[in-house]
């Protein structure tokens, strides 16, 4: 066939001359897939049309379209179709030995034209898959390193975490490729780096794929361990419903452990409460009190800021007691006690009638200022006594009340010491400051009388009524008595009517010449009074 050898030498040359003709154009198909090279030519009446090709270690004719008809290399048997029309080749299904240069030569009439492409088979992007260095990473400690491998040509990676692309810093966080993987690599890993599933994405000009979401553990913490209450109260109520709660950032979840002034206690949990407290027999001391959180997978221990506070019994029913004796002034000695159920007393405080008692003269504490005496007791001693105990939680008090027997002091009467004759209602008042209050008996000339009130009562004053009238007031209590004696003497009537008292003869002598001093002044100023004319 010189026909065939003609054109085959012709061809070999123009695929020389193609070579160095233009733009080397990349056609890309997939494995397995069908492609069409075609040709950039309007198509002219040919004569031969020849497509070669050119695998680098092979080459030579593919097909040849002529008067004689079509010649196809056996290679591409069964998988190549040209259209006579078109000029196109059809290569189907690819296998990855069809890669190459392949070059179209149309030879007409006219003359040659040549074009020369380059077929490159992609294999499918397929299995990508992200495997790590490590099953678990530590923060900060581990250096993470996430390989993504995939099958297919010409492979790009890229990567993202959750929905958003990764970009890598170039510092700690690093990403480059090696031969078919891309490697990220996360030095002092981060919890934050893995947080969301990591994919990685391999693609080619014609697929891309991504990979399963990738988890990978980073234990850290505990971060910043928290206390609450940050400031609890100085003092605590024994039966508050308290605790301390400590919280700490941490995976796995911190365990925590507690210390009493710096002290370990059998104690954990994330919460402390104040029965733990007072089972440790602690509390009645201000104390620190500090947790500590233990993460067992990042080996790290956190203690909290410490707070402190001490545990106070709240006081209750605080009883008093006094004298049961009764008390007289100037003799008996009092004692006044106070003791309260429960709670510690951290104040006492004595008060009477309201206000502060101090020791003094008479009044002295004891035991520890639960107690007070006073001894002797004085009349100004009557009155309500209060102890007072304080603590930190709360104050409680009871009072009593002090009865001091005195009196009776120097018996008093009030009343006339004269009377007309048939004067109504003539009153003598006796007192004498007494407690309990005084007993009065009146005598009159010495004589007892049946009057035994503090107030002696004449109806209506006679002649006889005149004389001496004796308050006697008694105290049983005190065993004492005073007396006082009143003169009384009853005149004829009119007797006291003396007309006008001295006090009334000036008080009129001094109108009268006032009122002459007024007159004189009123007629000496009419008389220098001269008429101005009115500057108005
Ligand atoms: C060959 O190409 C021509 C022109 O592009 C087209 O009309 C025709 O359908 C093609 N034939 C086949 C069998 O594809
Ligand atoms: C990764 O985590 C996500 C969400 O937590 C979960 O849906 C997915 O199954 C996990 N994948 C693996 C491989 O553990
Ligand atoms: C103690 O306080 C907590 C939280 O304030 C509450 O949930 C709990 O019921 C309280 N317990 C008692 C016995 O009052
Ligand atoms: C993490 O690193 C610190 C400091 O380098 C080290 O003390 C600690 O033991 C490490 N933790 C773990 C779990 O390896
Ligand atoms: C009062 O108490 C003091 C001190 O305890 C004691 O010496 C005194 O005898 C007591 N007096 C009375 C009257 O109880
Ligand atoms: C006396 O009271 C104080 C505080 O008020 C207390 O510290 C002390 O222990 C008490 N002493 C006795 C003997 O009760
Ligand atoms: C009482 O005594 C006075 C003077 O001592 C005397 O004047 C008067 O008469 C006496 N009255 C009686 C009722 O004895
Ligand atoms: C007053 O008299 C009554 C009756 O005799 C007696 O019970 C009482 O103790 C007396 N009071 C005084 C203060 O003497
Ligand atoms: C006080 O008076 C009463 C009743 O008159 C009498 O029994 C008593 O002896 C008197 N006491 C004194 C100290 O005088």
């Amino acid at each position: 066939m010189d026909f065939f050898f003609f054109f085959k030498s012709l061809l070999l040359l123009f695929s020389f001359m193609g070579c160095c003709v233009g733009e080397l154009r990349e056609v890309e198909a997939v494995l397995g897939k069908k492609v069409t090279l075609e040709h950039k030519f309007p198509m002219p009446d040919y004569v031969v049309l020849l497509w070669n090709f050119n695998d680098g270690s092979q080459s030579g004719n593919a097909v040849t379209s002529s008067v004689a008809g079509l010649q196809v290399n056996a290679r591409f048997t069964g998988r190549l179709t040209l259209n006579t029309t078109s000029g196109f080749l059809t290569l189907g299904p690819l296998t990855a030995a069809d890669s190459g240069d392949y070059t179209v030569s149309i030879v007409s009439v006219r003359g040659t034209q040549t074009e020369e492409m380059a077929l490159r088979v992609l294999q499918p992007v397929s299995d990508v898959t992200v495997t790590a260095n490590l099953p678990e990473a530590i923060e900060h400690n581990s250096t993470v390193v996430l390989t993504c491998t995939a099958k297919g040509s010409f492979l790009d990676f890229s990567w993202f975490k959750g929905a958003v692309p990764f970009v890598p810093d170039g510092k700690r966080v690093t990403l480059k490729k090696e031969g078919a993987s891309s490697i990220l690599t996360f030095a002092g890993v981060l919890r934050t780096d893995l947080a969301a599933p990591v994919y990685c994405q391999a693609s080619n000009k014609l697929e891309k794929e991504k990979s399963a979401g990738f988890n990978l553990t980073v234990y850290y913490g505990p971060d910043q361990v928290t206390i609450t209450p940050p400031k609890p109260a100085q003092f605590i109520n024994s039966v508050a419903n308290f605790s301390l709660t400590c919280s700490s950032s941490s995976r796995p979840a911190a365990t925590f452990t507690w210390h009493h002034n710096q002290q370990q206690m059998d104690a954990g949990g994330p919460i402390l409460t104040l029965k733990v407290i007072k089972d440790h027999n602690f509390g009645s001391q201000l104390a620190e009190y500090t947790c500590k959180a233990k993460n067992d997978k990042t080996n790290r221990e956190v203690p909290s800021a410490a707070v402190s506070f001490a545990v106070i019994d709240a006081l209750s029913s605080v009883k008093i007691s006094g004298p049961t004796a009764t008390l007289i002034a100037g003799d008996s000695a009092a004692n006044l006690s106070c003791k309260a159920a429960a709670g510690a007393v951290t104040t006492v405080t004595w008060l009477k009638d309201g206000k502060p008692l101090a020791a003094a003269g008479r009044l002295a504490f004891f035991s520890n200022t639960t107690s007070m005496g006073i001894n002797p007791v004085q009349k100004d001693d009557n009155g309500e006594y209060t102890c007072r105990f304080m603590n930190p939680i709360n104050t409680v008090e009871a009072s009593y009340k002090m009865v001091v027997n005195y009196g009776p002091e120097p018996a008093m009467v009030s009343g006339e010491n004269a009377v007309e004759v048939k004067d109504l209602q003539v009153e003598l008042e006796c007192s004498a400051a007494s407690v309990p209050p005084a007993n009065f008996t009146w005598k009159f000339n010495g004589t007892m009388t049946a009057v035994k009130t503090s107030t002696y009562l004449i109806k209506m004053a006679r002649y006889k009524n005149s004389g001496t009238y004796t308050c006697e007031a008694h105290n049983a209590v005190t065993g004492k008595n005073s007396s006082y004696t009143h003169v009384l003497s009853v005149k004829e009537e009119g007797a006291l009517d003396e007309g006008l008292s001295d006090g009334a003869i000036a008080g009129i002598v001094i109108a009268v010449l006032v009122a002459l001093g007024a007159a004189i002044a009123l007629i000496v100023y009419c008389r220098q009074k001269v008429p101005v004319e009115s500057p108005y």
